[in-house]
């Protein structure tokens, strides 16, 4: 693989984002945002609500929310795609109320919600459970339906819980404060649009967010950062193939547990003023690997990983700590030829020196997008099923690894 990439507008900043438009009544415009499944998911969600949304040229999307219809997240949306439950904070926030169906399971394990629910009852929403859906309400104040301010601590710094108590915080009365808060960018691109829009957030980024609600928000015009996780997708698409790729837009300093470990892994990255180049190694040497909340290694570049490591030379232990079920893609792997022992949340994976093309399945989008890194690296053909998992977080992926040098084709046409 060869050549130089662009990489999109980041989704998981993008979807807080298209939510926190519900805030207010003024024009948010946001830029840079990917053309993706989950991005449309998002957007009929807020349609549904009465969000007027409109597109502007390249990737731009316009919503203005001045007049909402509705304030209820259907189970349809929410289990199409999990992050629509980010509705629920600044639907409850503004309108005083919300009814949002909840996301139940997925494929890489239970992700519940316990800690969003929690954090909006401290602040004084009334919650209830009924048929699937949380029923909430804001408690009445003087100024109408108001959430109050509070002190919040996370059990865990869940990246969804962080952002959708954020902004609920934005426009309720008094201070609320997040401990344990989750550090991921997408959490500080979040609040530097908040900022923007006059919310009066300090420390995202950090541990602890302290937001001092305000009246009311204004809109704003916002461009969303590059998306870390395909970045690092695309960089283990040059690693895996002895390629030379540049990543143009790509941040270093969101990757830096990844980037480490390519390193370590023999991989050669250059940090360049337009973005990252990547040269792979002749074989890779084996890393161990072990997912944390960022600024740790991303749960969501584990997969990825493993299928560089099932061709690197010596043996390695990939621990997965966010999500319980996240290890589906390493039996598809095994089918292409890798040599990976599970046990528990443990990945042994001893490195082969040529995989080979065989029919495999995507379960996951993660999952889904490592095996096409593997099909990259294997002889013959391979050919994955279920490719629309990929669609939901991945721009014209076979477009952009064709520019790259890669034969891929799509064999049945992408879903709407
Ligand atoms: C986000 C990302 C996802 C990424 C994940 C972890 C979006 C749209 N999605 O998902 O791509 O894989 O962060 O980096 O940004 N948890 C609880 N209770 C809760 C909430 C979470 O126990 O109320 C647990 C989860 O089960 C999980 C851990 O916290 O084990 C982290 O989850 P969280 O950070 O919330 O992930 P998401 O925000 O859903």
């Amino acid at each position: 693989m060869r050549g130089e990439v662009a990489i999109s507008g980041s989704k998981n900043s993008a979807l807080p984002l298209l939510f926190a438009s519900l805030l207010t009544g003024e024009r948010c415009r946001f830029r840079n945002v990917p053309e993706l499944a989950d991005i449309r998911t998002a957007i009929r969600l807020l349609q549904d609500l009465g969000v007027k949304v409109g597109a502007l040229d390249g990737h731009g999307v316009e919503l203005v929310a001045d007049a909402l219809t509705g304030h209820e997240a259907p189970y349809e949306l929410v289990k199409t795609m999990r992050a629509s439950f980010l509705s629920l904070g600044p639907l409850l926030s503004r309108e005083g109320r919300a009814r949002v169906s909840t996301p139940g399971g997925c494929a890489i394990g239970a992700r519940p919600v316990n800690l969003h629910l929690n954090g909006l009852e401290k602040m004084g929403a009334k919650l209830e459970i009924v048929h699937g859906y949380v029923e909430a309400e804001a408690p009445a104040r003087r100024n109408g339906r108001r959430l109050r301010g509070a002190r919040l601590a996370l059990d865990t710094p869940s990246v969804g819980a962080t952002e959708n108590l954020m902004m609920a915080a934005t426009l309720a009365d008094g201070v609320t404060e997040i401990e344990n808060a989750a550090r991921e960018p997408e959490i500080e691109d979040l609040a530097n649009a908040l900022g923007k829009m006059g919310a009066r957030i300090e420390g995202a980024g950090t541990s602890v967010i302290r937001v001092e609600g305000v009246e009311e928000l204004r809109g704003v015009d916002h461009e969303v950062i590059a998306d870390r996780i395909e970045a690092g997708t695309f960089a283990v698409a040059a690693a895996i193939t002895r390629g030379d790729c540049r990543l143009r837009g790509a941040r270093a300093a969101h990757l830096d547990a990844f980037l480490l470990k390519l390193e370590e892994a023999g991989v050669q990255l250059d940090a360049e003023p337009a973005g990252i180049r990547v040269r792979g190694p002749e074989r890779p040497r084996s890393v161990t690997v072990k997912t944390a909340p960022f600024p740790g290694f991303a749960t969501d570049l584990q997969a990825q990983m493993m299928a560089l490591m099932s061709i690197a030379e010596g043996s390695a232990v990939i621990t997965e700590t966010i999500f319980e079920n996240r290890f589906m893609h390493a039996l598809e792997l095994v089918r292409l030829g890798a040599d990976i022992a599970i046990e528990g949340n443990n990945a042994v994976v001893r490195g082969v020196e040529r995989l080979s093309g065989a029919p495999v399945m995507a379960t996951d989008l993660r999952a889904s997008v490592s095996l096409v890194l593997a099909g990259l690296a294997a002889d013959n053909s391979t050919e994955i099923g279920r490719v629309y998992h990929l669609d939901r977080g991945y721009e014209r992926i076979e477009e952009k690894l064709c520019g790259l040098g890669a034969d891929i084709r799509r064999a049945r046409a992408p879903r709407a």
